[in-house]
C-alpha cells in the first residue's frame, strides 16, 4: 500500500501534481509487483479486440510482426526480462501496453485508494485515469523527445529493477535546441540543456503537461504510468474521436485504418467505457445492496464516483459504480444526476419526487432505489 501521507507529500512537492518531481521510495512490491504486470498482460491477450493495446519495439524500430506474436503468446512468468529477451532474440526491447484492462481486483482496489488520495489533495476529480505500461531496456523512448498533446498530468510509478532517467525541457529551451516543436529522435546532443531526473524502483515521478520530455531506460525495467485527464479533456477527446471514427469508416474502404486513427479510436472507446461505468474503471463494481436505506436518511453521492446520465438517440443510460440502467430520456434523470454530482444531499423520497415529473411513482421508486442498491449513493455521515 501507499501511505496517504506520501501522497500528500507528493502533492506538496509537485504543486498539486503540476510540476516535475520524483518522490523516492513511495511504494513497494506490495502495491504493484511484476506478477501484477504479468496478470495485466494476460488480461490484454485474453481479448482479441485488445491487439491495438500492445506495441513492440527494438532499440531502433517498431515491430508489428512481434506485436502479433507477443499478443498470441503472453508471458506465463513474472520474469518479464528473461521472457522478453527470448522473444526478441536476445536484443534490447520495448513493450508498451496502452490502456490495458487491469482486471486485477486487488491492485485496482489499491490504486483506487491512491487515486482518491490524489483527487482529495488536488482538489479535483479527473475525466479518466488512463493506465500505460512500459517494459524493457529500449534506451530512449521509442517516440523520441516529445510533448504529449491532449494528455493531462502523468504519474509514473517505477517498478524497476533498473533506474530510468527522465529528461525535461521547457518549451523555450526545447525550441531553441531543436529549432521547433517536432519530436526529436536523436536526443543525445540536447540532453545537457534538459533537467534530468533519476527514477528508481518504488519512486513516483510527476510529469507535467507543459514542456517536452524523453525517457532513457538503459537497463531492464517496468514502469506503470497513469495519465490523469481533466474532465474537459475527456469531452474534447471523445468529440475528436467521434470525428476520427467517421473519417476512418470513409477511409477503410480505400486504404484501411491508419495507426493514428486506431490509437484515437481505442482511446475514445476506453474513455467512453470508463465513463459509462462511472467507476473510473479502476475498481470492480461493488455487489448490489439488499436492504433499503433508513427512512428519511439524507443520502449523497459516494466519494469521487460520479453518477452518469447520458442520452443517445431515443435511449438514455443512468449509471453508477459500474452498474447501469437503460431508460427513456428524461429531464428529471439529468437533473438528479446533476444534483448528486454537485454534492446535494437528498432523501430517497426527495429523489422519487423529482423523478415523478417523468415517471410513474413505482418506476421513480425503482430508479432511485437502484442508485442505493449500486452503492452510488450513501448515507451522509
Ligand atoms: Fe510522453
Amino acid at each position: 500500500m501507499i501511505d496517504p501521507e506520501r501522497i500528500r507529500e507528493l502533492a506538496a512537492i509537485s504543486g498539486g501534481f503540476r510540476k516535475a518531481c520524483v518522490l523516492k521510495g513511495a511504494f513497494s512490491d506490495g502495491f504493484l509487483s511484476a506478477a501484477d504486470i504479468t496478470k495485466i498482460f494476460q488480461a490484454v491477450s485474453a481479448d482479441e479486440g485488445r491487439l491495438s493495446c500492445l506495441r513492440a519495439y527494438t532499440e531502433t524500430a517498431q515491430r508489428p510482426d512481434l506485436q502479433q506474436k507477443l499478443f498470441r503468446e503472453p508471458p506465463e512468468t513474472e520474469d518479464l526480462e528473461a521472457w522478453g529477451r527470448s522473444r526478441f532474440g536476445g536484443s534490447r526491447f520495448g513493450i508498451v501496453l496502452d490502456r490495458p484492462p487491469l482486471e486485477n481486483d486487488a491492485f485496482e482496489a489499491r490504486l483506487s485508494e491512491v487515486l482518491t488520495g490524489i483527487y482529495d489533495t488536488a482538489g479535483t476529480a479527473f475525466g479518466a485515469a488512463e493506465p500505460h505500461i512500459f517494459i524493457g531496456d529500449y534506451g530512449y523512448s521509442p517516440f523520441g523527445a516529445h510533448h504529449d498533446q491532449e494528455v493531462g498530468r502523468i504519474l509514473h510509478f517505477h517498478l524497476g529493477p533498473g533506474v530510468k532517467q527522465m529528461y525535461i525541457w521547457d518549451e523555450e529551451t526545447y525550441v531553441a535546441a531543436t529549432g521547433g516543436t517536432m519530436a526529436c529522435f536523436d536526443p543525445g546532443p540536447i540532453l545537457d540543456r534538459a533537467t534530468r531526473y533519476d527514477i528508481g524502483p518504488g519512486d513516483i515521478m510527476v510529469l507535467p503537461t507543459e514542456g517536452f520530455h524523453v525517457g532513457y531506460t538503459p537497463d531492464f525495467s517496468i514502469g506503470f504510468a497513469l495519465c490523469l485527464m481533466d474532465a474537459d479533456d475527456g469531452d474534447t477527446l471523445r468529440h475528436a474521436a467521434d470525428q476520427a471514427l467517421a473519417h476512418a469508416l470513409e477511409e477503410v474502404e480505400n486504404d484501411g485504418i491508419g495507426l493514428q486513427l486506431t490509437v484515437d479510436i481505442s482511446r475514445a472507446l476506453w474513455i467512453e467505457n470508463t465513463r459509462a461505468a462511472s467507476n473510473l474503471s479502476l475498481v470492480p463494481p461493488p455487489p448490489p445492496r439488499e436492504a433499503l436505506p433508513p427512512e428519511n436518511a439524507k443520502l449523497a453521492r459516494l466519494g469521487r464516483f460520479p453518477v452518469v446520465y447520458r442520452e443517445r438517440d431515443d435511449e438514455a443510460v443512468l449509471a453508477g459504480r459500474g452498474h447501469s440502467l437503460e431508460l427513456p430520456p428524461a429531464k428529471s434523470l439529468a437533473a438528479l444526476a446533476d444534483k448528486l454530482n454537485a454534492g446535494k444531499e437528498m432523501t430517497l423520497a426527495e429523489m422519487v419526487e423529482l423523478l415523478a415529473a417523468d415517471f410513474s411513482e413505482d418506476a421513480a421508486e425503482y430508479i432511485a432505489g437502484q442508485l442505493w442498491t449500486w452503492h452510488a449513493i450513501a448515507p451522509v455521515a
